[in-house]
């Protein structure tokens, strides 16, 4: 029998403390568990059609139609994944130009959280005293994606949710005291939380400083072609990138291909040299081995046939404008609403982030069954046909208590 010491501290698990779930995750069991008809769901962002269903797009079926008949092995790809893949996804975030820099290379990850993380771990073992500004609100995920992997967060102001406009000049100024090879947190497109993007100035700015400055745009770019379009979302991405000596880029086709539990991303990263970019490639290699070792192939064998189909492809095109004219159209609906909504057309991709207290989102939820974020965060289209008047509706009834 093992020797028992009384005084021993509590044994290894009784030392865990209670974590919360995580905030947007908990939302899903909260509407599940909810019974009413009429309640809306604006939480978690995925994609809903006029009839309120997440449907696979009809590429994907298709690919995964090709992909049972013809794939022959499942044997192991490697830790950098479907390579083709990550070829394919380059110049659709880069351009043409920038599909053809040496000095930018990618692996393929478990989504845009698998890349966020690889990439701040890849941070951390060149630099253990790495800091990286970080626009607030943001989405609530990257705090705990970031900070695991030990970066030092200094939070710079983005948006004010009273009057709905980012903070730019505020915000200017913050990283203005940021040092050569000082990290930035961007939301390439689509800002989550908010919706609310820097425009095209701002972005210019944005890349001024990066060039002069010296610092390292990590860019997180999770819905590209559900703002403005496939191309205009990539835009800003572009501009920093180019101003950038270094940079790193986390990608994510979990909405805009719909492959959500897939998990189907890309990390990018650019050194200052095809030297430099091929040592950052085996340092990904070996951070993603004692990670997930390799990621899983599914999603990311979906995008990369239907990428390489150019009946597949042009069919995907059609099928992300769909998504992205139906997020306009509800935006347009419920701006048209209010003026005091006004604000959530001038805004980009699934969300909106309403003028609301904690307690006045919980009301909402207890009253009339609707959940967001606490934040006041909802999925603009999480919204049916059927429901959005009764939406806003109620958001300005909560509004005007
Ligand atoms: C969201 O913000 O709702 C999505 O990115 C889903 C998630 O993982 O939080």
């Amino acid at each position: 029998m093992a020797d028992v010491d009384v005084a021993a501290k509590p044994m290894l698990l009784d030392r865990l403390e209670d974590k919360p779930t995580d905030s947007l995750l908990a939302l899903i069991q909260l509407c599940d568990a909810d019974s009413r008809e009429t309640k809306i769901d604006v939480g978690v962002g995925v994609y809903r059609d006029a009839a309120g269903n997440t449907p696979i797009l009809r590429c994907v079926k298709a690919a995964e139609r090709l992909l049972l008949e013809s794939q022959e092995t499942k044997a192991y790809l490697g830790s950098a994944g479907d390579i083709r893949f990550v070829e394919l996804i380059k110049p659709i975030v880069f351009g043409e130009d920038g599909a053809d820099d040496g000095r930018i290379v990618g692996v393929q990850t478990p989504g845009g959280c698998g890349a966020l993380r690889l990439g701040a771990e890849l941070v951390r073992a060149a630099d253990k005293s790495a800091r990286i500004f970080v626009g607030q609100p943001t989405w609530v995920n990257h705090g705990p994606l970031l900070g695991s992997a030990g970066l030092e967060m200094i939070d710079t102001p983005y948006f004010d949710k009273g009057t709905g406009r980012i903070r730019f000049d505020e915000m200017m100024s913050k990283l203005g005291e940021a040092r050569a090879g000082d990290l930035i947190l961007l939301h390439g497109c689509c800002h989550n939380p908010t919706g609310a993007d820097l425009d095209a100035d701002q972005w210019r700015a944005v890349a001024g400083l990066v060039s002069s400055r010296g610092l390292v745009p990590y860019v997180d770019i999770a819905y590209q072609g559900l703002g403005n379009g496939l191309e205009a979302d990539a835009q800003g991405t572009r501009l920093v990138v180019e101003a950038a000596e270094q940079a790193i880029i986390a990608q994510s086709c979990d909405k805009n291909f719909g492959l959500y539990r897939e998990r189907t991303g890309t990390l990018f990263v650019k050194a200052s040299s095809a030297r430099g970019a091929e040592v950052a490639f085996g340092n990904l290699l070996g951070l993603a081995r004692t990670m997930w070792s390799m990621p899983p192939d599914h999603g990311a064998a979906v995008v990369r046939t239907v990428l390489d189909d150019e009946a597949l492809r042009s069919d995907w095109r059609t099928e992300l404008d769909e998504m992205c004219a139906r997020i306009r159209q509800l935006r347009a609906r419920i701006a048209a609403y209010d003026p005091r909504l006004a604000f959530i057309d001038r805004q980009n991709g699934m969300f909106s982030m309403l003028p609301l207290s904690k307690e006045q989102v919980l009301k909402l939820r207890a009253d009339h069954g609707i959940y967001m974020a606490d934040s006041g965060r909802f999925n603009v289209v999480g919204l049916s046909d059927e429901n959005v008047d009764r939406f806003a509706a109620a958001v300005l009834e909560a509004m005007n208590g």
